[in-house]
C-alpha cells in the first residue's frame, strides 16, 4: 500500500462522503484503500504514487480505444477551443445523432443527455407517456442508474412488487416497478398474465454487466419480445454498457442475428458514445420520439445536453470504432485474455468460469456460469476479493467488486495480455 493513496483517501473522506463521488470506487466490496488516479495512457492508469496498472475498467466502459487516443484528443482539444457549452443547438449534435442512428437500425431518432441514469429515467418516462400506462418491469441484478423508480429489489413472491433499495425512496415511488428474476421465463409469463395491460415497458440489460457478465438467454429475449408486442408494452434495451461495446450495433445486433426481425422499441446508450465524457442518449422510432417536448407532451430537458466538447469526444470515438476490422481485433484481444485466464485457472485447479463478447468480459469463481443474480451471489466472493488484491499488487486493475464486468480496449497489446495472464497464474497459486 502506498502512502500517497492512503493520504489522499484520508483527505477525501473529510470533504467527500466516503471519499468518493460514486460508491463502488471506495473499494468497500473488496476492502483496502482505493487508488487515486493521476493520469492514464493507452491501456494503463497511473496512481498518485506513480504505480502503473493495466486497466480493465476503462472508466467502467467508455474507454474502448484506451486512454488518450490521438484522434479523440485532437477532436476534444479543437472543440474546447471553440467553446465549452452554448445551450443552443450545434451541427455536431446532428452528426452524432446521425452516427448513432446509422449504427443502430432500431432507432430513427435519438436525444442526447449527460448520464446513463438520465437516459434510462427519460426512456421510462417516454414509455409511460407513449402507452399511458404506469407499470414497468426490471430484473434483479440489472442496474439502470439511480432514478428513484429503479432503486428497487424484488418482493417476496413471484411477480410481486418490490421494495426500495435506497433510503430516501418512498415505497409509493416504486409501487409501479415489478422486479423479476433474470432469465426466468415462468415469472415473465406470470407477470404479463397478471399485469400485461398496465405495463408501459420492460427494461433489460441484454448482457447484464452489473452482475458481472450474465447474458439474457435467446429464448428469454424472444419470448420477452413476443409478450411486449402482444400486450402493447415497450421493450427497452439498456445498452449503456453493451452499446458499441459488445458489437458495433450493440447487444441488440447480436440478438437480431439469432431472432429473425428482432428489435427493441427503445434503446438507452451511454459510456462509449461519450468516449469518456459525460454523454448518454435514448432513442426509438420517430413516432415514439416525437412524443418528447417540444413536439409532444413528455417533458425532458438538460442544460448541458449535447455538450459540444462531449459530442466531439463521442463522435471521434464512434468514428474510430466503426473502422473495418475494429471489433474483430478487439474481440480477438478479449478472447485471448479470457483463454489465458482460463488456462491459468485450470492449471491452478481453481474452478473459474468465463464469458466475453466484443470488448467486455466476466469471470466467476464457480463451476458454471450464473444465469441470474442469486446465482451470482452464490459464487465465491472471498476468493474473488483475494484475487482482486493479488492482481492489483501485480499491477492489474480489475473492477473492485465481483458484480462488475471487465473491459478490454483496443490499446491493450499482446504483451499486456501476457502480463495479465502471468499475474493471474501467480495470484491463483496464492489460494
Ligand atoms: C446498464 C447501465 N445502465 C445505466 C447506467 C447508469 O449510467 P450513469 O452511471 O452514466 O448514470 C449504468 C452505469 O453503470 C449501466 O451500467
Amino acid at each position: 500500500m502506498t502512502d500517497k493513496n492512503a493520504e489522499l483517501f484520508e483527505r477525501a473522506q473529510r470533504v467527500i462522503p466516503g471519499g468518493v463521488n460514486s460508491p463502488v470506487r471506495a473499494f468497500r466490496a473488496v476492502g483496502g484503500t482505493p487508488r487515486f488516479i493521476s493520469r492514464a495512457q493507452g491501456p494503463y492508469i497511473f496512481d498518485a504514487a506513480g504505480q502503473r496498472y493495466i486497466d480493465y475498467i476503462g472508466s467502467w466502459g467508455p474507454m474502448i480505444l484506451g486512454h488518450g487516443h490521438p484522434a479523440v484528443l485532437e477532436a476534444v482539444q479543437k472543440a474546447a477551443t471553440e467553446g465549452f457549452s452554448f445551450g443552443a443547438p450545434t451541427e455536431r449534435e446532428i452528426e452524432l445523432a446521425e452516427e448513432i442512428i446509422s449504427l443502430v437500425p432500431s432507432i430513427e431518432q435519438v436525444r442526447l443527455v449527460s448520464s446513463g441514469t438520465e437516459a434510462a429515467m427519460s426512456a421510462i418516462r417516454l414509455a409511460r407517456g407513449a402507452t399511458g400506462r404506469p407499470m414497468l418491469i426490471k430484473f434483479e441484478g440489472c442496474y439502470h442508474g439511480h432514478a428513484d423508480a429503479l432503486l428497487v429489489k424484488g418482493g417476496s413472491g413471484m411477480a410481486t412488487f418490490g421494495h426500495p433499495t435506497s433510503a430516501g425512496v418512498p415505497p409509493e415511488v416504486v409501487q409501479h416497478t415489478l422486479v423479476l428474476e433474470y432469465n426466468n421465463l415462468e415469472q415473465l409469463e406470470e407477470a404479463f398474465a397478471l399485469h400485461g395491460d398496465q405495463l408501459a415497458c420492460v427494461m433489460l440489460e441484454p448482457i447484464a454487466g452489473n452482475m458481472n457478465f450474465v447474458r439474457a438467454q435467446v429464448p428469454f429475449v424472444r419470448r420477452l419480445r413476443e409478450l411486449c408486442t402482444q400486450h402493447g408494452a415497450l421493450l427497452a434495451f439498456d445498452e449503456v454498457m453493451t452499446g458499441f461495446r459488445v458489437a458495433l450495433g450493440g447487444a441488440q445486433s447480436l440478438y437480431a442475428q439469432l431472432i429473425p426481425g428482432f428489435a427493441p422499441d427503445i434503446s438507452v446508450f451511454g459510456k462509449v458514445i461519450g468516449g469518456g465524457m459525460p454523454l448518454a442518449a435514448f432513442g426509438a422510432s420517430r413516432e415514439v420520439m416525437s412524443l418528447l417536448a417540444p413536439l409532444g407532451p413528455v417533458y425532458q430537458a438538460g442544460t448541458l445536453s449535447g455538450n459540444p466538447v462531449a459530442t466531439a469526444c463521442g463522435l471521434a470515438t464512434l468514428r474510430e470504432i466503426r473502422k473495418p476490422g475494429f471489433f474483430d481485433q478487439l474481440s480477438a484481444t478479449t478472447a485471448s485474455l479470457v483463454q489465458g485466464l482460463d488456462a491459468a485457472a485450470q492449471k491452478a485447479g481453481v474452478p473459474m468460469v468465463f464469458d466475453h463478447q466484443g470488448g467486455m468480459f466476466g469471470f466467476f469463481f464457480a463451476s458454471e456460469l450464473p444465469q441470474h443474480y442469486n446465482a451470482v451471489l452464490a459464487t465465491d466472493k472471498e476468493r474473488f476479493n483475494r484475487f482482486f488484491h493479488a492482481m492489483l499488487d501485480r499491477g492489474v486493475y480489475l473492477a473492485p467488486a465481483l458484480y462488475e464486468a471487465g473491459f478490454v480496449s483496443a490499446a491493450h497489446t499482446t504483451d499486456d495480455i501476457a502480463a495479465t495472464v502471468s499475474a493471474a497464474a501467480e495470484a491463483l497459486a496464492l489460494g
